[in-house]
């Protein structure tokens, strides 16, 4: 299979790009990604060699560079270009409409025009926070932060590209990812580097939000699994069923790096923040999928990773982000 995956030099197309090149000897694997302050070149460092692997930087809302990618001749795109978190969404949110919503609609009209199946990496955000149970695929849409608006609109272009001009397309919905090459303003790798650097966790409010984590390589298997298997115009739930508060995260992170509860520094909460997420992932099992690391393992994987790879994330926590950092958390 020829691949065109779009936001492959970020957390998860990065991992998904390493874990279809290993697993599938016959694919083909061409990375379109425009490298914003998400998107590192050195994820994707022991993958650059391989002849089945190619990198085009682009913009995938603009036309031309799509058109570019698409002269390749993918038999399916994976879209996992985005502006992805949260808090930015709150301060910029014009960013993330660009992409995640007329980045998405570039893409369906050019795929449509190709003939080619396509796959969205949605997130579990779009429908919204609930208090007990959990949202199955046909659950309505509630996104509450800009980010979440904003996939969810992407969501709903999917759905009526397949409805009005029968679109080969899947929806991925999956729960919180953690593990290597994830970016340190999320909080498990900021909480791990924090750490390691002998600074403080910043936990919102009382640390009472509730979040499914699942091992990104689980995620990866998930998406190859409905990229390949997946009905036409269906959607698809992916949690671990690993749900937890922020503050036993935390416990959980500071235990695993022999720190007390003293590094816990409470500040102020999220505006708008989801309370719980959870999503009931049936239809993905009924296929086959289970994940196969349970949090233990997958969180002392992610340490063990993020300690040996200072130099991966030293040089980000000094650069770009230092700015953002400062502004957010002051001396945290
Ligand atoms: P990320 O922020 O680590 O990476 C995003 C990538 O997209 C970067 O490489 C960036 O350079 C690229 N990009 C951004 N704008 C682009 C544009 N206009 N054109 C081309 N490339 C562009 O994100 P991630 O955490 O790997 O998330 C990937 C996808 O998975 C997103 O669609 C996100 O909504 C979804 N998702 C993420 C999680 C999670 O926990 N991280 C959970 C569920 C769903
Ligand atoms: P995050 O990794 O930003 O993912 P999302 O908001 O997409 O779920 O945050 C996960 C949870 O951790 C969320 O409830 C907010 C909380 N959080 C903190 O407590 N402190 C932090 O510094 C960050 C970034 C997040």
């Amino acid at each position: 299979m020829r691949l065109l995956v779009t936001g492959g030099c970020g957390f998860i197309g990065s991992n998904f790009i390493r874990y279809v090149l290993g697993e599938h000897p016959e694919d083909e694997v061409l990375n379109l990604d425009k490298l914003t302050y998400a998107g590192n070149p050195l994820n994707l460092r022991d993958v650059e060699k391989d002849p089945r692997y190619q990198f085009q930087r682009g913009d995938i809302c603009e036309e031309e560079d799509v058109r570019k990618a698409f002269r390749w001749k993918p038999d399916a795109v994976v879209n996992f270009a985005a502006e992805t978190h949260v808090d930015r969404s709150i301060s910029d949110p014009e960013a993330f409409v660009r992409t995640d919503v007329l980045g998405t609609l570039r893409l369906l009209r050019v795929s449509l025009e190709a003939g080619v199946r396509y796959v969205q990496i949605s997130t579990d955000e779009v429908y919204g926070s609930i208090e007990e149970g959990s949202f199955t695929e046909e659950s309505p849409l509630r996104p509450n932060s800009p980010y979440a608006a904003s996939k969810a609109s992407a969501d709903l272009l999917v759905r009526s590209f397949v409805r009005t001009y029968g679109l080969d397309a899947v929806i991925v919905r999956s729960s919180n990812n953690y593990g290597p090459y994830q970016y340190p303003e999320k909080v498990i790798p900021l909480f791990v580097t924090n750490l390691l650097e002998g600074r403080k966790v910043p936990l919102y409010g009382e640390g009472r939000n509730v979040r499914d984590w699942l091992y990104v390589e689980d995620n990866c298997r998930a998406i190859d699994l409905v990229l390949r298997r997946g009905e036409s115009g269906g959607v698809y739930n992916v949690g671990a069923g690993q749900e937890m508060t922020n503050l036993e995260l935390a416990r959980a992170i500071l235990a695993l790096l022999g720190k007390g509860e003293e590094c816990i520094q409470h500040v102020p909460d999220r505006p708008g923040h989801d309370l719980r997420y959870s999503v009931d992932s049936t239809r993905v099992r009924s296929m086959g999928w289970e994940p196969r690391y349970d949090f233990r393992s997958g969180l002392r994987e992610t340490v063990r990773w993020y300690r040996e790879n200072e130099g991966w994330w030293k040089p980000i926590k000094s650069g770009e982000f230092r700015e953002y950092y400062l502004k957010r958390y002051g001396d945290v």
